[in-house]
């Protein structure tokens, strides 16, 4: 292990001796990936003058307000398929005949794609109008008009050979080669921790990739449901979302029930004529299924589609092969949305709580204990969880508890989803920043001891209240839903995951104490902070738990000389 370790690290260390314990005051940020304003405010330090708990004042987005801005932003939105030697200029002359252009980037991804943000929605059908459906040759093509289009050269013997270089934009995280790189240069662990989250938090682009297949999805469910919106939910958009990660997706049909207020002549109320299903999980199965179908079938770039309808949340994935996204598309789950405006309100209330949950979640996918695969592993959501926790516990508390985001709710706040209360304050404005200014290194260090003796075997954990409460059943791990309060989120979580996770950050909590206490020798070449803690785990859980059973047979094998000694003198005495 350890010879692996310096291998990785021969180039990189050399500069490790540049870290120095500078502890800086931390920046309140004053945007996330998913507010329009995120992108120019992108090349701000992470770590500045401004402390947290300082009054700088700039009116944050609401949620819902981001979301819709996005929204019409992917509506005028168009995903092309380019040649390779493609000319920027004539690229966008040529597109320009369609109504003028708001903004366009490239990105590669097997293959060279462009987004092109038109400044008005009927540039879209003009666009269209002038596009022609091509024949397939040997194959028959399904006439479908979407956003998604094919750039071909008309002649292409007559395009320049070598047009000027066209500026990529990244879709993915840093490899681990380069982040480590990163890591060993820092100055300090908070340094190290803001370096992760501005390498691997979802970029202005990205967000952008992500809305516009949104839309595109949406019209392709508007053939059955013309009135229908697909948003994104989860990580894409809570401030949460690293570059690669999964793109959760919400088919909005619009709430039943309400009746419409717009004709109030006379005593009438028209109603839709409707076919009904014995329950709402059946409908949400039947929906799902044709969407599913017609994704299949019709929807251009939507490969290896898969209908899981017996899933606790039934949901249709496919991969949408032209943004490399992995895409999960559920209804009828208007809570998680709540769930994902929740923490998109933590996130975003102090720049410490991002930096602290990307380093947490790579540190676990570092260890396997989170994975891609569903099983008996820790979520990034429950790990979010726990960050969140953790900082409503510390003096003075980081984040406020729900309860606490509850009282400052006003009436328009208001908010019941299927029986539950789900009313916070929704503009972040109202929210009084905290005046604690704990430096992230030692917020990570205490996060690992905290948990590393959390009594998980007693206790739950409530972000609603902010404190541990006697746990109503006998899961391993026990996560308050904040919403659903009966409903456990970690409820899959094995107790030899959850040991594994205990095991190893007790074993980051020492790694930490150790440089703390080591001398700070600039010849002291190894990976350092947040680096090491990233490296696989030196006591790994099977050498731990082979340390514990012949710490257990050592003491057996104690006890019973010690017995057989004091036999032996209780004869000897005898005699
Ligand atoms: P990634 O791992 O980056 O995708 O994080 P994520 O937060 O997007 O998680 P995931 O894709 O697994 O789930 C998407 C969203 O569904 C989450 O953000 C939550 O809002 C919600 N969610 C996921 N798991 C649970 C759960 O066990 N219970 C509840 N109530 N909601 C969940
Ligand atoms: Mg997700």
């Amino acid at each position: 292990m350890a010879v692996r370790r310096a291998g990785l690290f021969t180039r990189l260390i050399l500069c490790a001796h540049r870290r120095s314990r500078v502890q800086r005051p931390v920046l309140r940020l004053l945007s996330c990936p998913g507010t329009v304003a995120e992108g120019l405010r992108r090349d701000e330090p992470l770590s500045g003058s401004a402390e947290t708990g300082s009054e700088e004042k700039t009116p944050e987005k609401k949620f819902f307000e981001v979301q819709n801005e996005r929204r019409d932003q992917a509506q005028r939105t168009v995903l092309i398929h380019c040649p390779n030697k493609i000319s920027e200029k004539k690229f966008l002359k040529y597109l320009s005949q369609y109504g003028p252009i708001n903004n366009h980037f490239f990105y590669e991804s097997f293959g060279l794609y462009a987004v092109v943000e038109f400044c008005q929605k009927e540039s879209i059908s003009s666009l269209q109008n002038g596009t022609h459906t091509p024949s397939a040759g040997m194959e028959a093509a399904i006439p479908f008009r979407s956003r998604f289009f094919n750039l071909k050269f008309k002649n292409p013997s007559h395009q320049a050979s070598e047009p000027a270089a066209i500026q990529f934009s990244n879709q993915l995280p840093p490899s681990s080669r380069k982040l480590f790189d990163l890591l060993c240069c820092a100055k300090s662990v908070d340094d190290q921790l803001n370096t992760l989250l501005k390498e691997f938090e979802v970029t202005e682009e990205n967000t952008k990739l992500r809305y516009l297949t949104c839309s595109l999805i949406e019209d392709i469910a508007a053939a059955y449901f013309p009135d229908c919106t697909v948003r994104p939910f989860g990580s894409s958009v809570n401030t949460f979302g690293k570059l690669g990660c999964d793109l959760d997706m919400f088919l909005d049909l619009g709430e039943t029930g309400k009746p419409s207020t717009d004709k109030t002549l006379g005593n009438f109320l028209m109603e839709f004529q409707m076919k009904s299903v014995p329950s709402e999980r059946i409908a949400t199965q039947k929906i799902l299924s044709v969407i599913g179908e017609c994704l299949d079938h019709f929807g251009p770039g939507c490969v290896g589609v898969q209908k899981i309808l017996n899933a606790r949340c039934p949901l249709v994935r496919f991969s949408h092969q032209p943004s490399g996204f992995q895409c999960d598309l559920t209804t009828n789950n208007r809570i998680a949305l709540k769930s994902s405006e929740l923490l998109y309100i933590y996130g975003s209330l102090d720049s410490r709580v991002r930096a602290l949950v990307f380093s947490i979640r790579s540190w676990a996918r570092a260890h396997s204990l989170t994975s891609s695969i569903p099983g008996a592993w820790i979520t990034n959501f429950s790990l979010t969880m726990m960050v969140i926790f953790f900082l409503q516990r510390r003096s003075p508390p980081i984040l406020p508890t729900l309860d606490l985001l509850k009282t400052l709710a006003d009436a328009e706040d208001k908010c019941m989803i299927e029986g539950n209360n789900c009313t916070f304050v929704r503009d972040l404005n109202r929210i009084h920043p905290s005046g604690n200014t704990e430096t992230l290194e030692l917020l990570l260090k205490e996060f690992f001891e905290y948990f590393g003796n959390f009594a998980f075997n007693k206790y739950s954990l409530n972000i609603r209240q902010g404190k541990e409460q006697n746990k109503p059943d006998s899961s391993p791990l026990y996560i308050q839903n904040p919403f659903e309060t009966s409903l456990n989120i970690s409820k899959n979580v094995s107790q030899s995951q959850l040991q594994k996770f205990v095991d190893l950050a007790r074993e980051s909590a020492w790694i930490l104490q150790q440089e703390d206490q080591g001398p700070q020798s600039p010849s002291n070449h190894q990976p350092w902070g947040l680096a090491a803690l990233l490296l696989p785990s030196r006591v790994s859980t099977k050498s731990l738990a082979k340390k514990k059973s012949k710490k257990a047979a050592s003491e057996r094998v104690k006890n019973l000389l010690e017995s057989i000694k004091k036999n032996r003198t209780e004869n000897l005495t005898s005699t």
